[in-house]
């Protein structure tokens, strides 16, 4: 009989949704990176876990772009989602489905949601007035307004705040408000939009607060913005807009953050239909599985409090958790995502091993709202010492000794040295599990440390062949052990080094159990960085 030896965790795990509208730079690596590293670490550790992505398809800036370049809104985000999946494979990253929210099953839960939280009372229509761009014929988003602050009058400034005396203020109120598409100045007009009615969802919210997994600044800042004098929520936008449009209205399209959201169910639904898992069950307020979410801090707003709202509207699961990061900066500037600078993620890996990277912001993340710098001389020094001159090392070294006794290693081997780094086991599971990974690479870089002492101790090109492989068997043993630590972080470098020692099933947990008996010979898995 087969009894499970432990419970499985069933668990699903997203990425934001990255807009279609651009490439991808290295701050969506970091996100991507810190997900992949937590789903392949809890597969590894015996729990299914699932991790879903899409392409945030709709809005104003999808729409521009395409015209933009002369092409039709749907023609662009499918040239971006190939490039976009091909960016997140030379990084390694593993989704369950990268899926669009340009989809026939993200219509369906956009408008069913609606629909539900409709029936629940939870929506009204107000009219409000807006700068309308009469050259564009469109109304304009706070981003494509320019103009003097009506406090302090400095020109040039954008939206809803002052970059100079730092006023915030209501759009209408900007001085000689000027259009950025058309550089016309834009009239005011009325129009009737949709709200979702987020003052009445207040007490789920509080009890979501409290039952999540959020770290404790994110929820101090929800409860802030939930105690603040909470609003109705404008959830649709006029002609001309790319989205889906609202049910039983008139040209009107839901805000693009509705389906956003909600193309995490529907990139899950379009995997489940083909592998017998239903969605409903899944979403269901009593599912057996758990959800989390990985953003940046600049989305938790979003995250926190709209979207449990409107999931709660229509009776459907809340997440477990929200797992918020920081966010990246080079050398020490910031990377801005309007103006589409910082570094492109498919160049970076043209000049640089991408899994180096990997290493590199795993080496920096914990479980806080921290930004996180890239310095390029950091890099190159940490990938140098760790990777190359710790851990990978100890394989180089000792497999030329081992070589000598035709790759098979001995049996006569340190337990006590093995023995010290299978103690680390519980708390290297339970760091992966609380995203310390910053943490558990140092533990695992002072264990090859430990390592490397052992052979320089030991010296085994001073002793007698049998001896030298006793030394280097335990070396190639420990080696194995750390691999298995690692492997959620350098999946590629790692599954060559399992292949090195010809070993076919990788568990955390069993990492004790495994002895290696012959290995293959060895090639160098990683070159030293030279100065970037
Ligand atoms: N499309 C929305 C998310 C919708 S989720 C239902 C969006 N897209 S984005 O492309 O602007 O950002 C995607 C993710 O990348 C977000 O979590 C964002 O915080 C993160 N990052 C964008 N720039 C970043 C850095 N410079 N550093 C780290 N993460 C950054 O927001
Ligand atoms: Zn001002």
């Amino acid at each position: 009989m087969d009894i499970p030896t432990k419970n499985t965790r069933k668990i699903l795990v997203t990425q934001a949704l990255p807009y279609a509208n651009a490439p991808l730079h290295l701050g969506h690596i970091l996100e991507a990176v810190q997900t992949d590293i937590w789903t392949r670490f809890q597969n590894m550790n015996g729990n299914q876990c699932y991790f879903f992505c899409a392409d945030d398809t709709h809005g104003t800036p999808v729409m521009l772009k395409a015209k933009e370049k002369g092409i039709t809104p749907e023609e662009l985000i499918k040239d971006v989602l190939n490039d976009h999946k091909e960016t997140y494979d030379l990084y390694g990253i593993k989704f369950t489905n990268f899926y669009t929210t340009h989809s026939e099953e993200n219509k369906k839960y956009s408008e069913k949601i609606y629909l539900e939280a409709k029936k629940n009372n939870l929506i009204s229509k107000e009219i409000v007035e807006q700068l309308y761009d009469e050259n564009e014929q469109m109304f304009l988003s706070d981003r494509f307004i320019k103009g003097s602050c009506p406090k302090c009058g400095a020109p040039d400034q954008h939206g809803d705040n002052c970059s100079v005396c730092g006023a915030s203020y209501d759009v209408l109120e900007i001085k000689d408000p000027i259009s950025i598409l058309s550089n016309s100045e834009p009239i005011k007009k009325d129009s009737e939009h949709i709200f979702f009615d987020l003052p009445k969802k207040i007490d789920t919210l509080r009890e979501f607060l409290n039952k999540s997994n959020l770290q404790t600044p994110i929820k101090n800042k929800l409860k802030e913005w939930l105690s603040d004098d909470l609003k109705k929520w404008d959830i649709s936008r006029d002609e001309p807009y790319f989205g889906f449009k609202i049910p039983d209205e008139i040209n009107k399209y839901f805000y693009v953050w509705v389906d956003a959201p909600i193309g995490y169910i529907a990139s899950m639904d379009n995997w489940f239909k083909n592998n017998n898992i239903d969605t409903k069950e899944v979403w269901s307020p009593n599912s057996n599985y758990e959800i989390f979410h990985f953003i940046g801090k600049d989305i938790a707003y979003f995250h926190g409090l709209f979207w449990p709202a409107l999931l709660s509207s229509a009776n459907f699961k809340l997440p477990n958790g929200i797992f918020v990061h920081g966010f990246l900066t080079v050398n020490g500037e910031k990377m801005s995502k309007s103006k589409g600078t910082g570094i492109l993620a498919k160049e970076f890996a043209n000049i640089i091993n991408p899994e180096t990277l990997r290493y590199y912001f795993a080496a920096k993340l914990n479980n806080k709202v921290e930004d996180i710098d890239l310095n390029f001389e950091d890099y190159v020094q940490r990938i140098n010492s760790d990777l190359v001159g710790k851990y990978l090392n100890i394989a180089s070294r000792s497999a030329s000794f081992i070589k000598k006794n035709k790759n098979v290693l001995s049996t006569n081997i340190n337990k006590n040295i093995l023995n010290n780094l299978i103690l680390k086991k519980d708390e290297i599971i339970s760091l992966y599990e609380t995203r310390e990974y910053s943490k558990l690479v140092r533990i695992i870089m002072d264990l090859a440390d430990d390592i490397n002492k052992y052979i320089n101790e030991q010296t085994p090109w001073k002793k007698d062949i049998n001896e030298a492989v006793d030394i280097t068997s335990t070396a190639i043993n420990a080696f194995y052990i750390i691999t298995t630590y690692l492997h959620p972080i350098i999946p590629n470098i790692t599954n060559e080094a399992f292949k090195f020692l010809n070993i076919k099933k990788i568990s955390i947990d069993d990492v004790d159990k495994t002895e290696i008996n012959k290995i293959n010979n060895y090639k160098p898995l990683l070159n030293r960085l030279d100065k970037i």
